[in-house]
């Protein structure tokens, strides 16, 4: 073997662990972004009215200098995940944080109810826009304007009886709100003539682990639209641009 083969090789081993290293850690973009938001850090930037520094959020953060590191690498991390932007500030050095389209949707209008069984709720405490409902979705579901399976992979649990049960008590609540009423997924498509091999693999890890550890499984977009067709749904938009996932939405 020369050594430009083995340093091909070498890289694509390196590039393999970073890779899994990105999926086995992969919480800690939900777990930042939850910290931003129980922060407040998207109304602070929106009420803000224009780019705002690091230090000016410290301050409006009310928390001590020394912690400004730690939140320029939080917001670092963020920016890289496409929910913030640094841009220049007008006539300085400076920089400054603004929103994207994927924070702006953060209205701090907008009241969120997280809903799960009663006991994964029982001790948590509300906020002012965030409220938390413990019940079965099952029996009923909270109403909503949009419905919003907790970052994903919720249906993919389930059975297609089951799905198609959450689908209609879903869109039972949002039909009340009229135009408005949407429902959200987040949620695995298996698409093996779009999607690279080793995504296809591991696609399908999870579809065996969905049919050893709980009776789910994992479904292609045309048995995803079967049943969104079957729970009543009109319309259905799949968007699979969120690396091993896609965002599905439906519409009553
Ligand atoms: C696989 S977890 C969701 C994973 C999470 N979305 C994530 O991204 O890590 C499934 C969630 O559904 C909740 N759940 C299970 N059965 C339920 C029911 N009948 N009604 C409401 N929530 C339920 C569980 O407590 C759990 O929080």
């Amino acid at each position: 073997m020369d050594l430009n083969q083995s340093l091909v090789e070498a890289n694509e081993l390196f590039e393999a662990q970073a890779h899994i290293y990105r999926h086995v850690l992969n919480y800690t973009t939900s777990m930042s972004l939850g910290c931003a938001l129980e922060l407040g850090i998207p109304d602070i930037i929106h009420n803000h009215g224009k780019p705002i520094t690091i230090q000016e959020l410290v301050s409006k953060l009310n928390i001590p200098i020394e912690k400004t590191l730690h939140l320029q690498r939080l917001m670092r991390f963020l920016i890289h995940s496409n929910f913030f932007s640094l841009t220049k500030l007008h006539d300085q050095e400076d920089e400054g944080y603004i929103l994207t389209t994927a924070s702006k949707s953060w209205n701090p209008r907008m009241t969120c109810t997280v809903f799960d069984l009663l006991h994964v709720v029982a001790d948590k405490i509300d906020t002012r826009n965030l409220k938390y409902v413990g019940g079965d979705m099952f029996s009923s579901i909270p109403s909503a304007d949009v419905i919003f399976f907790k970052l994903k992979n919720v249906l993919h649990n389930w059975t297609d009886d089951n799905v198609l049960k959450i689908l209609k008590r879903c869109r039972e609540t949002i039909r009340l709100s009229g135009d408005k009423g949407k429902v959200i997924m987040i949620d695995i498509v298996l698409d093996e003539a779009q999607d690279r091999h080793e995504i296809t693999e591991t696609k399908m890890v999870f579809d065996v682990l969905m049919m050893v550890l709980v009776t789910g499984r994992e479904r292609t977009k045309v048995e995803w639209e079967q049943l969104f067709l079957e729970a009543g749904f009109s319309q259905c938009k799949i968007t699979p641009n969120f690396g091993m996932r896609s965002v599905m939405e439906v519409l009553p």
